[in-house]
C-alpha cells in the first residue's frame, strides 16, 4: 500500500511555475527522503501535498484517496501531519500550551492521554512544559514541533528540513527521535538539505531540483553516485 502517490504536479505561486510535473511516492512505513538545495522545491512539495499550495495539475493520492482538488482539512483527516520549516511554535505559549492547540478542530481528543504520550517520547518536553516557547533551544523546539504534529492519530508526517540549524550532537537527538516515529509505524516523507542526515534514517531518496526530480535511488546508489550528490547537493568536493 502506498501511503502517498504523487503524481505528476504542477505548482504556481501566481505565475511563477515552481513545480514541473512532479512525482514521487512513499510506501507504508517507509522514512522516504526528499533531497535538494535551497529553492530546489521541497517546501513547495510539502505544501501541494498538504493542500496549502494546492497544485494547478495532476494527482496526489495520501492511502489511496485523491486529495489533489481539496483542502488542507480534508489532508489533515486523512491523518497527514506537518512539520513546517522553522518549527513555527509560538514563542508566547507554553511548552503545553503549543502542544494542546495541535488537538482543537479534532474529533474528541483524548487530551491526556496525548499529552502523556508526547511526554513519554520526548521527557524534556514533560520537564519544561510550562516554559514559554522563546526559552527553548533548537533541538528542544524541534522536539516540540514533531511532537506537536504528533498528536492525534497520525498517518503520514511530512517532515520539512528537521535538521535545519542544529548542532551535531543535537542532530543525533533528532536521529533517534525519526527513528522513534519509524519504530511506531508512521510513515515519514522527509525534506532535507543534510545529505549525511538523510543517509542515517531514510530508505529511499529522491533528488529535486529545479522543481522536477532528477534522481531516486535507494541508499546504496545514491552513496555510489558522486556525479548526482556533487551536482545537486554539493557534496563530494
Ligand atoms: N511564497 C512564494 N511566492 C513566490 N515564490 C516562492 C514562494 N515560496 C517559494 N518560492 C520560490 O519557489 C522556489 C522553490 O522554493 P521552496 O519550495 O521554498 O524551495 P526549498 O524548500 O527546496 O528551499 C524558489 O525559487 C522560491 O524562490
Ligand atoms: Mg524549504
Amino acid at each position: 500500500m502506498k501511503a502517498l502517490e504523487v503524481s505528476n504536479i504542477d505548482t504556481y505561486y501566481g505565475t511563477s511555475h515552481v513545480l514541473h510535473g512532479l512525482s514521487l511516492e512513499v510506501p507504508e512505513r517507509n522514512l522516504v527522503c526528499l533531497l535538494g538545495r535551497n529553492g530546489a522545491g521541497k517546501t513547495t512539495a510539502i505544501r501541494s501535498i498538504m493542500g496549502m499550495t494546492p497544485p494547478a495539475r495532476g494527482s496526489i493520492k495520501i492511502f489511496g484517496e485523491e486529495v489533489a482538488g481539496s483542502r488542507s482539512n480534508n489532508v489533515y483527516a486523512k491523518g497527514a501531519r506537518i512539520v513546517p520549516q522553522g518549527r513555527h511554535i509560538f514563542p508566547m505559549l507554553s511548552v503545553e500550551e503549543n502542544l494542546h492547540l495541535a488537538l482543537i478542530g479534532q474529533s474528541s481528543p483524548d487530551v491526556k492521554a496525548e499529552t502523556q504520550k508526547a511526554y513519554q517520547m520526548f521527557p524534556i518536553l514533560g520537564q519544561r512544559k510550562r516554559q514559554k516557547g522563546k526559552t527553548l533551544s533548537g533541538g528542544e523546539l524541534q522536539m516540540l514541533a514533531i511532537a506537536r504534529a504528533i498528536m492525534g492519530p497520525t498517518r503520514l508526517l511530512l517532515m520539512d528540513e528537521p535538521s535545519e540549524g542544529l548542532a551535531p550532537v543535537v542532530l543525533t537527538q533528532i536521529e533517534k527521535t525519526v527513528q522513534e516515529l519509524k519504530a511506531r509505524n508512521i510513515t515519514i516523507l522527509l525534506a532535507e538539505q543534510n545529505l549525511q542526515f538523510a543517509l542515517q534514517v531514510g530508505d529511499y531518496f529522491y533528488i529535486i531540483d529545479n522543481g522536477a526530480i532528477v534522481f531516486s535511488g535507494d541508499k546504496s546508489s545514491l552513496q555510489a553516485n558522486e556525479e548526482i550528490k556533487l551536482r545537486y547537493l554539493g557534496v563530494g568536493l
